[in-house]
């Protein structure tokens, strides 16, 4: 049986093993013709070095400033073959709220790669005073990540029906949510 893959999270010089991985998860999708998973046309990838030093900005950026990320890698030697990201609110007032991504490369699936990487992710976020919520949206018809997220604890709390159009398919997403502060889960002061 070999060792265990190490998740770690990732620092400025990982930036180009992230950003690898990226395009192979965007690769993926384009050459199996599967549904996307994320909102971005097969026609018109996202431009590396545009990602790349957006990520070096968000990942050095604290966590009371907007746009901040963190990502967690799952490392086979240099390659970094699996990445979990919380991404930070785009306003003061939602710095308590973060969103979450999550991809692990087709040889690596169904090894419980992916339910590690979040529940790093997760246990960081406990651990973090500021935050008190994890967020995500799955598309409708991503079974495999919807059954992950609910074993987690994740709640559904809505449906947007056609809510990306992409390459023709007209996406649902479902929008689920983990509280992950210490504070009662309610409104108000
Ligand atoms: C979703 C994804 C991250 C899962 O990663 P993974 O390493 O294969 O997940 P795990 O092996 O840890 O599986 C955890 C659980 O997820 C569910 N699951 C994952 N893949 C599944 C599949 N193909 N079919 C059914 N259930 C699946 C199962 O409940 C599984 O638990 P089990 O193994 O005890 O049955 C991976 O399939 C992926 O990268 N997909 C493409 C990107 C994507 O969809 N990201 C999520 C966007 S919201």
């Amino acid at each position: 049986m070999p060792a265990t893959l190490p998740i770690r999270m990732l620092v400025e010089t990982d930036v180009d093993a992230f950003c690898d991985h990226l395009a192979t998860q965007d690769d993926v999708w384009i050459r199996n013709r599967e549904m996307p998973y994320g909102p971005y046309s097969a026609s018109t990838p996202p431009d590396r070095a545009a990602r790349r030093a957006k990520t070096l900005e968000r990942w050095a950026k604290p966590l009371d400033v907007t746009g901040w990320r963190r990502s967690w890698g799952l490392l086979d030697g240099a390659a970094c073959v699996g990445v979990v990201t919380l991404i930070g609110g785009d306003l003061d007032a939602s710095l308590h709220r973060v969103m979450l991504g999550l991809g692990v490369e087709p040889p690596h699936r169904r090894q419980g790669h992916g339910r590690r990487l979040m529940h790093v992710a997760i246990d960081w976020a406990r651990a973090e005073p500021t935050i008190d919520w994890i967020d995500l949206g799955v598309f409708r018809g991503n079974d495999g990540a919807f059954a992950l997220y609910r074993d987690l604890g994740f709640r559904e709390i809505g449906r947007t029906t056609d809510c990306f159009r992409v390459d023709g398919w007209r996406i649902e997403t479902i929008s689920m949510t983990l509280h992950v502060g210490a504070a009662a889960d309610r409104p108000g002061k």
